[in-house]
């Protein structure tokens, strides 16, 4: 995020002499992306960074993926994944996750977390988490970010964090391989956001204080890659790591509420690039967000069909009633994937319906893939086997067993 901050003490020359009340020196740590050749930020630590008492091995819990074999679209119930008060019991935002779908480039999971999650970084890509419903407090070493329904939280590689709900807070966390940022399309050459973009820094939150904790051998849960795939370990660290006292630069955590996204229309239906938000390598997010809809006097308000012919679409439905997919049997915390290679479009009488009207209703989280996603456990849980039949109103071959 190219856009300058400062919280808390730097001093007025970087890469100088920082000094402690009582005259000790601050250790300064620079966290930047591409080596040391892109967006970074500068932070200036009470104790060495570098500091680590003892290693261990996490077990992230289940990563394996099940290709989408034979091709299908899938609708999934996040919901089902914790439907009462004893299964939210004791998670966390961040070992409590469910994977969905994932691929080379991204994970999508699921949480309702209701205790702290332990201190973490994901050292595999940036993570954009989507509060779908609660409120939590999100600590990072840069300070806090008050997260509440609607916000993503945009949580750079390696950053030290933790996620603190007040009371259950639903997220959907998506989790890159890359870096996550606006498209480029809405920055200026030196990354500005520009006029034409539907938001702009004003909306961004950005933690506006350090958070400096004392503390002794403080356990960080690191996520991260070998060549037998995504895995964990624990860092025993001889102080806390939230130890930094002040920090500058355009490289930190920030938060952006949906709420802010002012929605572009047309005369006839607008396709999902006018609705991104988010970008990552090999993905976008975009975002569907109550809005008037399509004016022309003969438009179609709905969705024309159409063929992804190169990604695969995840939509996270997630407020309003989604006009488009009425009789599919999605609602509130479902989840489509309409794969590449079958074209999908809204499902029968929703096209005539959507005739005249003026306004939707509607609240949905898209990441469209470039690459096939594939099922995780949590996907594999809840996939509702029907899905696919649902343009030609239920019926398939068999019966309602069919061949699928
Ligand atoms: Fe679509």
């Amino acid at each position: 995020m190219p856009y300058y901050r400062s919280a808390g003490s730097v001093p007025p020359k970087r890469h100088t002499q920082h000094r402690t009340p009582e005259g000790g020196l601050y250790y300064e740590e620079l966290m930047g992306e591409e080596g040391f050749s892109s967006d970074s930020s500068l932070l200036y630590h009470v104790n060495i960074p570098s500091a680590v008492l003892d290693v261990r091995v996490w077990e992230v819990g289940d990563q394996s993926l099940t290709p989408n074999h034979p091709l299908r679209p899938i609708h999934l119930d996040t919901h089902a994944l914790f439907p009462d008060e004893e299964s939210t019991r004791g998670v966390d935002a961040v070992t409590g996750r469910r994977l969905l779908l994932g691929n080379a480039d991204v994970r999508l999971a699921y949480v309702v977390a209701t205790e702290p999650s332990p201190y973490y970084r994901n050292a595999i890509g940036d993570e954009c988490l989507y509060v779908e419903e609660g409120r939590a407090r999100v600590e990072t070493v840069f300070g806090d970010i008050d997260a509440a329904t609607g916000d993503y939280v945009i949580v750079p590689r390696a950053t030290t964090y933790r996620v603190v709900p007040e009371g259950p807070v639903r997220i959907y966390a998506i989790e890159a391989n890359s870096h996550i940022g606006p498209p480029k399309r809405f920055l200026s050459k030196f990354g500005q956001l520009l006029e034409h973009a539907p938001y702009c820094e004003r909306d961004l939150r950005g933690p506006s204080a350090p958070r400096v904790v004392e503390g002794t051998e403080v356990e960080v849960y690191v996520k991260h890659r070998t060549s037998a795939g995504i895995v964990g370990s624990v860092h025993v660290l001889p102080e806390h790591p939230f130890d930094v006292v002040g920090w500058d630069g355009c490289l930190y955590p920030y938060a952006f509420n949906i709420s802010d996204y002012e929605p572009i229309t047309g005369r006839v239906h607008q396709p999902p690039p006018a609705h991104q938000v988010f970008e990552g390598q090999n993905f976008v997010i975009c975002n569907f967000v109550p809005r008037k809809v399509d004016y022309h006097p003969l438009a179609i308000p709905v969705p024309y069909y159409h063929s992804n012919v190169d990604s695969d679409e995840v939509m996270f439905y997630c407020g309003g009633d989604y006009e488009a997919r009425k009789g599919s049997g999605i609602g509130q915390g479902s989840i489509s994937l309409h794969p590449g290679g079958h074209a999908h479009g809204p499902q029968p009488g929703a096209y005539e319906r959507s005739i005249g009207a003026e306004f939707f209703d509607e609240l949905a989280v898209m990441v469209d893939t470039f690459r096939p996603l594939e099922l995780g456990e949590a996907g594999l849980a809840t996939d509702d086997g029907s899905y696919a039949y649902s343009w030609s109103g239920g019926r398939r071959l068999g019966g309602e067993g069919g061949t699928a």
